[in-house]
């Protein structure tokens, strides 16, 4: 498995909040990410969930005491906070952040958080009404100014039993966010607009002809370049995949809608990634009604007519967006890719053989420029897609007007 937080010490916080429980998982899957998690908890947090879970999950002593002579060095809040990549407090509890602005340390953990010499993150976890608090949004906005950074909180029914903003997020978005953070911000300040996933065209309301495609490389690409900093745009056709984390996410169905959405965005785009299988044709003479077997007594004739070609559009676009193209070929990639490149007027096209990668984890991706062409990485689509992003941005020209 892909580990792109392996080498990072973080300290994971755990205050008093009934989203204590969520910490637990969040915990594993920084593991499963390679990351190094010490746990220190408040003692109220401690009524929530017992260090013993804690100490068994991360294979680690957990701290809830400033003063332990147990240990050899009892200065665990210098040792531990120099030691980390970063400390995040998850659930962070309003009372908790009401002491971090004022500087209060009182506990191992608010100690930690006052000595440390690295970034501090807070997910908010409480009441609706404890944090629409005017106490509480002042608390906010002074940690926002002292640098700490803030998830979440999100929305949704809380264990109170009331409905708002307040809930910590969920353990996977708390992932998501992690991973973002330790990404460096290749992409910083550019916007990126990327199609992904098959094109579906009808038949009639329930037949469709589409192409194989299960969007998992264009969704990775999509995620890949939000971490790295950019302002993502997806255009989606119909995939079985969760949309990803912090990306503005648009589905569409047929080649035509696609071409729409990304018309309307592409002018406000710096770079445009082409990922998706776009049907080569959709059916003129589709039926509004279901075309039925026993009635039509012969077979449906289909008539096709040509779709739009998006990358190619986008590519000729006056102050369009700088374009990167794919090539999913069946064989002869080099030469059809360099052609198909020439042919879109493109700079850059990724190039991958279809029987290999298709619907699978794994792809191979070999880039073709003018100078040639590139292997770039053989792996897990997950693992291949931030090795592609920081390639493009090796290519990429740069801004060339103000958008
Ligand atoms: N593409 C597109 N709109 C289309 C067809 C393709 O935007 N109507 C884009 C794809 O997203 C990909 C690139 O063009 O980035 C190449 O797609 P591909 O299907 O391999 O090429 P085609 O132009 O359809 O050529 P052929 O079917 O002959 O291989």
């Amino acid at each position: 498995m892909h580990k792109p937080l392996a080498n990072k010490q973080i300290v994971l916080g755990i205050t008093a909040g009934i989203a204590a429980y969520k910490s637990a998982e969040f915990l594993r899957r920084l593991q499963d990410l390679g990351a190094t998690v010490h746990v220190a908890m408040t003692p109220a947090a401690c009524q929530f969930m017992t260090p013993t879970t804690f100490q068994a999950l991360s294979g680690r002593p957990v701290f809830t005491d400033t003063i332990d002579t147990q240990l050899q060095n009892s200065m665990a809040h210098i040792n531990l906070s120099r030691q980390a990549d970063a400390i995040i407090v998850a659930p962070a509890s309003a009372d908790f952040m009401a002491k971090l602005t004022h500087g209060l340390a009182d506990d191992i953990l608010s100690t930690l958080c006052l000595a440390r010499n690295c970034p501090l993150i807070i997910a908010p976890a409480m009441n609706r009404e404890m944090w629409a608090n005017a106490a509480t949004q002042r608390n906010v906005k002074q940690l926002q100014a002292d640098g700490v950074h803030l998830w979440g909180p999100g929305y949704g029914s809380q264990a109170c039993g009331e409905i708002g903003s307040g809930r910590m997020l969920e353990p996977a978005q708390l992932l998501a966010e992690s991973l973002a953070f330790f990404t460096p911000k290749i992409m910083q300040g550019l916007r990126v607009l990327v199609t992904a996933g098959p094109t579906e065209e009808a038949i009639d309301p329930v037949r469709v002809i589409s192409n194989k495609s299960s969007g998992k490389t264009g969704y990775a690409i999509a995620q890949a370049a939000q971490r790295a900093g950019a302002q993502v745009q997806l255009v989606s056709g119909p995939t079985a995949l969760a949309q990803p984390y912090g990306v503005d996410f648009t589905a569409v169905t047929s080649a035509r809608d696609m071409y729409a959405a990304v018309m309307q965005r592409a002018p406000q785009a710096d770079i445009f990634i082409s990922v998706a299988a776009v049907a080569d044709w959709y059916i003129k003479n589709a039926s509004d009604q279901k075309i039925k077997k026993h009635v039509v007594n012969q077979l449906p004739q289909l008539d096709f007519a040509e779709n739009p070609d998006i990358l190619a559009q986008v590519a000729s676009l006056d102050h369009g967006p700088w374009c990167v193209g794919f090539a999913a070929e069946t064989e002869g990639l080099t030469e059809y890719a360099q052609a198909k490149r020439k042919r879109k007027n493109i700079d850059l096209l990724v190039g991958n053989l279809v029987q290999k990668v298709l619907g699978q984890n794994q792809t191979e991706l070999i880039l073709y420029s003018d100078a040639g062409a590139e292997h770039l990485a053989k792996g897990d689509k997950q693992e291949v897609a931030p090795l592609l992003i920081n390639k493009i941005m090796q290519y990429y020209p740069g801004r060339t007007q103000e958008k």
